[in-house]
């Protein structure tokens, strides 16, 4: 018996929103029914080029459109919370962008609110669910390395200089931590289970008065450690490294994860690569939808006590550099 189809609506008709639209349209059983703006206009306009049937100007509209099962929140991130609140209590599943929000607090809410509801909502952690991640995590849990003792991980681009624009602008959540940074973070969450017990950090903060760069270390019981670091004005290798007892794993560009290496001490090196047309935006709409269909009201491959937990760990950076966003701290 094939399926029921999930209908899905987007909020934020902006550049993440159309690579993920794109790779939705890959997604068996997933149809895009419904986009909502701040802007009518740019709404119909998103809608039209991804043949969905309805566009709203407003985020309550969007929320209380019968059709809509999910709606997968692409905005900047200090409307992430207020549209989950909105779309939560309107009764649907949320699938949202990192950060998840600006702060632990908003996403305690958030997380809150949907359980006490009964509604799915989940991180948008694309990385998580690509083929070759998916590998590491069964190389990790078969024990191909041994126990992992020290990884590395960055993410680092250049953007120039431009002020205005998202990355750079504290109004709009600008800064490398909570853009960028939060993959290695989340990476690191994500191999050893945990959240560091003392984090080392420094930060350069730029003239907009955000985070432009960083660099932290993480600590874990019995001295096994990360050292993460992200940019928006400096490129970086954007290589994760993970050290075993047994040997390593190598992921090359991981935060795109189209391969990974197998790296056991005395063995051949065995590497796994995605030949993927995808962007890869596709695989977390397809976890999102296997547990809408199981009737699951979160992932477990990124369960919402962890996206709690990271959002904790990018508090935890951001008072070391006395970093506020003051319109949500
Ligand atoms: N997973 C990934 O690989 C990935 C990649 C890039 C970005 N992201 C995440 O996706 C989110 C959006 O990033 P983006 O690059 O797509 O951003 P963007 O194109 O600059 O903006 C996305 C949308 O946010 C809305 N918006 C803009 N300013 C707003 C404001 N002040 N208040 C409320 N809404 C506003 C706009 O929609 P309307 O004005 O039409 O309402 C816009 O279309 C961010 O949280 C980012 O971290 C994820």
């Amino acid at each position: 018996m094939a399926e029921r189809t999930i209908k899905w609506g987007i909020m934020g008709p902006g550049g993440i929103s159309r690579t993920f639209a794109t790779d939705l349209k890959r997604v068996e059983g997933a149809e895009l029914v419904a986009v909502g703006s701040r802007s009518k206009e740019r709404a119909e306009a998103f809608a039209a080029e991804f043949g969905a049937k309805r566009a709203y100007g407003s985020c309550e509209e969007l929320a209380a459109d019968p059709e809509v099962d999910i709606v997968y929140v692409g905005t900047v991130h200090p409307a992430h919370r207020d549209n989950m609140l909105t779309l939560i209590r309107g009764g649907k599943a949320v699938l949202c962008e990192k950060p998840f929000t600006m702060n632990a607090k908003q996403a305690e809410e958030v997380i809150r609110e949907a359980r006490v509801r009964g509604v799915f909502l989940m991180e948008a952690m694309w990385t998580r669910y690509l083929p070759p991640i998916v590998k590491v995590r069964e190389w990790l849990r078969e024990g191909k390395i041994g126990e992992v003792l020290l990884m590395t991980a960055d993410f680092g681009f250049d953007i120039g200089w431009q002020p205005e624009g998202r990355l750079l602008n504290k109004e709009l959540g600008g800064g490398a931590l909570l853009d960028a940074g939060i993959y290695p973070v989340s990476f690191a969450s994500m191999v050893f289970g945990t959240q560091p017990k003392r984090i080392s950090s420094t930060a350069r903060i730029g003239k907009t008065e955000v985070d432009e760069q960083f660099a932290a270390l993480f600590e874990y019981e019995d001295g096994r450690a990360a050292q993460v670091a992200a940019a928006v004005r400096l490129r970086t290798s954007n290589e994760a490294i993970l050290y075993g007892t047994k040997g390593q794993i190598r992921i090359p560009d991981f935060l795109f994860g189209k391969s990974a290496t197998l790296l056991v001490h005395g063995e051949e090196p065995v590497t796994f690569t995605d030949n993927r047309e995808a962007k890869g935006y596709n695989f977390e709409a397809e976890e999102a939808m296997r547990c809408l269909r199981e009737g699951k009201k979160e992932s477990d491959v990124m369960p919402l006590d962890e996206t709690l937990a990271i959002m904790r760990t990018l508090d935890a950076l951001r008072a070391q550099w006395n970093l506020t966003y003051p319109y949500a701290d």
